[in-house]
């Protein structure tokens, strides 16, 4: 059983102790199943403007560091501080070096000083966020003027298919819930950045069968955490359920699971 078992309610994201509380307890199991994460961040690093030779930047919502590492190695000489919100992927993280700090923090609500980057750069982090806005308001204010963020997220449309089986089982929805696309390019174009590129990519994985897919979601600390999800078991009626209707989608590489990938990319002014 896992918690992608249980239905949600419309409206909030899940709980931010919840967040880092499910993450932290990932941070161990998190890199071996982490095979998006990669895929995602490096094409993140890929659309960094070609000029980019920062001297400080930030890793927002780091997690085991990964990304850290590859800021640190692609921009030697620069200062590098990591952000997460989860204390057990700081301390994984911490271990394995990459950044010069590593700090506890909310995306929304960063403990750290203005203008003090030239690169806010996050990876698959902001989709936990309620309030995208506060987010890009927080990147504004820490980057220099002529500083950028370099974000990807997940929007509508990810993990549809597990969405539709559930909703054949029982009506409900069991799956995190994310913004529209339409939300990121409104949040991003009142931002006060300069957008230099937004788009939407979808990427599909593909599994055996669906208990892969939800221990990996699982392992990732990505399960469904949203609130008012019931905290009973699931029945056995109701997986077998959920494998029947999930096998509809089933193609020659397996069942999928799509991914809708948004990736941004803002400057803040030069003259602020
Ligand atoms: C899917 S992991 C991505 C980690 C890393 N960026 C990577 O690509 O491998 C998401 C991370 O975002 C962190 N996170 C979630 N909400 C956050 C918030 N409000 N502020 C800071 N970090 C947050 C989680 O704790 C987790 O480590």
């Amino acid at each position: 059983m896992t918690d992608l078992s249980r239905p949600i309610l419309p409206g909030a994201l899940p709980d931010k102790r919840q967040v880092a509380a499910s993450f932290s307890r990932a941070a161990a199991s998190y890199d071996s199943v982490a095979a998006l994460q990669r895929a995602v961040g490096d094409a993140l690093l890929a659309r960094l403007p070609a000029s980019m030779a920062p001297t400080r930047w930030l890793d927002l919502g780091s997690g085991t560091g990964h990304f850290s590492r590859a800021l640190a190695a692609r921009f030697e000489a620069a200062h590098g501080v990591a952000v997460d919100i989860a204390e057990g992927m700081l301390s994984h993280a911490r271990e394995q070096g990459g950044a010069h700090h590593h700090v506890a923090g909310d995306a929304e609500r960063l403990p750290l000083r203005d203008g003090a980057f030239d690169l806010v750069f996050s990876s698959l982090a902001v989709q936990w966020c309620d309030q995208f806005s506060s987010v890009l308001a927080e990147a504004r204010r820490v980057l220099r003027p002529g500083g950028v963020l370099a974000f990807s997220s997940l929007c509508v449309g990810t993990l549809e298919e597990l969405r539709a089986s559930w909703q054949a089982v029982d009506g409900l929805v069991h799956v995190n819930r994310f913004r529209g696309f339409e939300d990121y390019q409104r949040l991003c174009a009142d931002s006060g950045l300069t957008l230099l590129g937004l788009e939407r990519l979808p990427h599909v994985l593909h599994y055996p069968d669906v208990r892969s897919l939800t221990h990996e979601l699982k392992a990732l600390g990505a399960h469904n955490l949203n609130p008012g999800r019931p905290s009973g078991l699931t029945g056995r009626a109701r997986m077998q359920g959920l494998l029947q209707a999930y096998e509809q989608f089933r193609d020659d590489q397996g069942l999928p699971a799509t991914y809708q990938v948004v990736y941004g990319v803002l400057r803040r002014g030069e003259e602020e």
